[in-house]
């Protein structure tokens, strides 16, 4: 179908999701008949797959962790290997001191707001905040917001990178999945991304790595001293990255691989003190 990998297993899930009904039991419901109504929608989902429209974009949500994220063409997608990212964030939160009340956590460039909402959701006493240069995005990113009880908890922010963050503002943690394809690199991606994930959300600039080298320079400011940050990285960007960070003043970096044991997430303490530019880090 249309150069899918997996057809057939798409084609089921798009079944069980107009019937209601996990996966696995289509194959006990496989003698039922499907109503006009159900046939006109499995046709419609099918030929939108046919198209290379994502299954999310069709089906309007996406799953991430234990979340249902409403998802269209003005964020990106959120991938498992992001939920990988929530996951040590939240572990990592976990284990900062209880006294140290409200923790502060941002997040660099939310679309959706799956990293921020699924972090959230985790910490009842967090104080979240949500950046993303998109106005779409964050339109998306509040919808999820309500549906998922956050509404009041989250703090949005319409601004370019840290431009018009508030100037005070000094987070505990920074949590981000920049945009990190290499430009010339977008045009040869799968269809769902090239053409369904806002460019705004995919182009790193000419290596990919324009938004480390920002985060590595200006993000030590907006941190606690011993602050940390936390990123996702594309595949193979690892050692590069990891040296932005060194040779910009950061301290005990640790990379953490995906299921598929790619390098896949950067982690590094700002030290206080003073930035790369001479400047007070907080
Ligand atoms: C790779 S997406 C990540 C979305 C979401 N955090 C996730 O993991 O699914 C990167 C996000 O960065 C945002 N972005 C791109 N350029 C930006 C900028 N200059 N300032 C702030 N956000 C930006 C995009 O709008 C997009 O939502």
């Amino acid at each position: 179908m249309a150069g899918l990998d997996s057809p057939r297993l798409e084609a089921e899930w798009l079944l069980a999701h107009v019937l209601r009904l996990p996966r696995m039991r289509l194959v006990l419901e496989s003698r039922k008949e499907l109503s006009p109504i159900e046939l006109d929608a499995v046709g419609q989902l099918l030929n939108g797959r046919c198209h290379r429209v994502p299954s999310q974009h069709l089906i309007g949500t996406a799953a991430f962790l234990r979340h249902e994220l409403v998802v269209d063409r003005r964020v990106l997608v959120p991938r498992p290997e992001t939920e990988g990212l929530a996951m040590l964030a939240i572990q990592h939160l976990q284990r900062l001191p209880l006294q140290k009340t409200p923790i502060r956590t941002l997040d660099f460039g939310t679309g959706s707001g799956a990293l921020i909402l699924s972090i959230a959701a985790e910490f009842p006493s967090m104080e979240a905040h949500a950046l993303d240069v998109s106005v779409d995005a964050l339109d998306v990113a509040k919808q999820n917001a309500d549906r998922m009880g956050l509404a009041g908890r989250v703090r949005f922010h319409l601004s370019d990178r840290f431009l018009q963050l508030p100037p005070g503002l000094h987070f505990d943690l920074i949590v981000s999945n920049p945009p990190y394809i290499p430009t010339t690199e977008i045009e040869t991606l799968a269809p769902e991304v090239r053409d369904f994930d806002p460019r705004l959300a995919l182009d790193g600039g000419t290596d990919g790595l324009d938004f480390y080298r920002y985060l590595a320079r200006e993000s030590g400011r907006r941190l606690i001293p011993g602050g940390n940050l936390m990123m996702e990285l594309g595949f193979g960007q690892a050692r590069e990255v990891a040296e932005i960070f060194q040779k910009a003043g950061w301290m005990d970096e640790s990379v953490e691989k995906d299921l598929s044991g790619i390098e896949r997430v950067l982690i590094v303490r700002w030290p206080g003190g003073l930035n790369q530019d001479g400047q007070e880090g907080i």
